[in-house]
């Protein structure tokens, strides 16, 4: 799961692998890595994590090599004891090990601290809420509630204010910054930062049940304009249906129980057990992460979703095929 490079060169290379049946093309572009870090906490993490492993590969080695050296020596004559053995092991038993234990610990205690250090800039604020098994995005200041994307603006520290509606879950979008648990009945926060426009891919990180491995998300750092830009769009209330197969879309959701789960601003639809979907045409995937969004999966989606993610709340829809397209046109315009 390590694959860098820009947005655009991402789908063909996540094109090409996935012909060889390796992963599917979602999974592979968003991947990102611990040691591909994109933000100030995360490239600390990185560094800790490279100094942990290349000092205890020196430990192992010089342990190897003596250990080695011990097998194939003569050693002293049977009865005696060489005069260094005794400082040999309280150097190399005591003294080494409590040395590089204590300044690894001073190192690693540094590093974790910097974590939460919120960098230049006023911070913006982003609450997530977990679900079974999706993610609620709110930026309270704004009024705008998404589902399973965070878009920020690069450069800018963002203060993640997680939360969860049902067990507990945990935010990690390793570029970033370490993982975070989200629990029930309190609020927890992290900063994030990232350092590069780009696409960073997160999930879940405490077994959260049946789906948890299907309970993704992804960060999309984006230049300020764009992303005020995005912000004022998602402000607005649903689009409102243009054509007459649109208009028939919003009447068949609205006579469907899509509306006892899911919201649409500026409709009747208010539902808050699944992810708001004044926008979602705007997004990337469907089901945090599951598949991609387009029309194909969308259908599919609708009609039984738990064939794609068993488990979830969203029950099979029974819908004639003409008010299927109608709902899949509707949903398709909600830019
Ligand atoms: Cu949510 Cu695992």
């Amino acid at each position: 799961m390590r694959c860098r490079g820009n947005a655009s060169s991402l789908p063909r290379l996540s094109l090409l692998l996935s012909l060889f049946g390796a992963v599917s093309p979602l999974q592979l572009a968003f991947a990102n890595w611990v040691t591909e870090p994109r933000g100030p906490a995360a490239t600390g993490i990185a560094q800790l994590s490279w100094v942990l492993f290349i000092v205890a590969l020196i430990v192992v080695v010089i342990v190897l090599a003596l250990y080695l050296f011990a097998l194939t020596s003569e050693g002293a004559p049977r009865g005696t004891t060489p005069s260094w053995s005794t400082p040999f092991v309280v150097i190399g038993g005591i003294v080494v090990p409590t040395f590089i234990l204590i300044s690894v610990l001073t190192y690693s205690l540094g590093k974790t601290s910097a974590l939460q250090e919120v960098g230049e800039g006023e911070p913006i604020t982003i609450e997530v809420v977990g679900n079974q098994w999706w993610w609620e995005v709110r930026y309270p200041e704004e009024g705008v509630v998404t589902a399973n994307e965070l878009r920020i603006p690069v450069g800018v520290p963002v203060r993640l204010e997680l939360t969860s509606d049902d067990v507990i879950h945990s935010f990690w979008v390793p570029t970033l910054n370490g993982k975070m648990d989200l629990v029930p009945g309190r609020t927890n926060t992290l900063i994030i930062e990232a350092e590069e426009v780009g696409l960073y891919r997160g999930s879940c990180a405490e077994y959260c049940g049946t789906q948890h491995a299907k309970m993704n998300l992804l960060v999309l750092a984006e230049p300020r304009e764009t992303f005020e830009g995005w912000l004022a769009d998602q402000r607005r209330s649903a689009a409102l249906p243009d054509t007459p197969l649109e208009r028939e879309g919003l009447e068949v959701f609205l006579s469907s129980a899509c509306v006892y789960c899911h919201t649409i601003e500026g409709t009747n639809a208010t539902g808050d057990l699944g992810p708001d979907l004044t926008h979602l045409a705007s997004r990337l995937t469907l089901g945090a992460g599951t598949i991609a969004n387009n029309r194909g999966n969308l259908a599919g989606w609708i009609v039984n979703s738990q064939a794609l993610k068993p488990g979830n709340r969203m029950p099979p829809m029974y819908l004639e095929a003409d008010d299927l397209q109608a709902l899949l046109a509707y949903l398709g315009s909600l830019e």
